[in-house]
């Protein structure tokens, strides 16, 4: 199984960033954290980062007919990007949201998001975890997919 993790804006400032909220964990901490579980799962992993609306969107359009499951922490994005919505949509491909903090707990901007209209699970709150579980969860969407 071929998994594509997409991180959004400003979550290469981890480490640095707001740390009560984000904790202490640098971004390259969190590469090694996702790649680490995806191979004790057994998974192929791609782990992506960007800054720019346009290249998550291109990302998520490169991924059809190739990776099996999507992981997105679409960062600030989540809370604005249509077009983001639309491109998961367009290539129908599974997909987990997570965000590192628990957006329900914080300001009432970041409640709503787009990309929940299209992920079958959403994660949040639970920091490096978060995307431990969402990688889970798609091993086993994946096998109840089969049944
Ligand atoms: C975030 C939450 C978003 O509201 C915020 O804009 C981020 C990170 C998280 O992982 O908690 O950049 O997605």
């Amino acid at each position: 199984m071929k998994i594509l993790v997409i991180n959004g804006p400003n979550l290469n400032m981890l480490g640095i960033r707001n740390p009560k909220v984000y904790g202490n964990g640098t971004y390259a901490e969190l590469v090694g954290f996702i790649e680490e579980k995806a191979a004790g799962l057994g998974l192929r992993v791609k782990v992506f980062q960007s800054n720019s609306e346009s290249e998550i969107v291109t990302e998520i359009q490169n991924a059809y007919g190739i990776f099996d499951g999507i992981v997105l922490n679409a960062a600030a994005y989540t809370h604005t990007s249509v077009a983001i919505l639309d491109a998961l949509e367009a290539v129908s491909i599974p997909t987990v949201e997570v965000h590192l903090s628990d957006i329900a707990k914080r300001e009432d901007f970041r409640h709503h998001s787009f990309v929940s209209m299209y992920a079958f699970k959403t994660i949040k709150g639970l920091g490096f975890e978060g995307y431990a579980r969402a990688l889970e969860a798609l091993v086993d969407y994946s096998a109840a997919d089969s049944e």
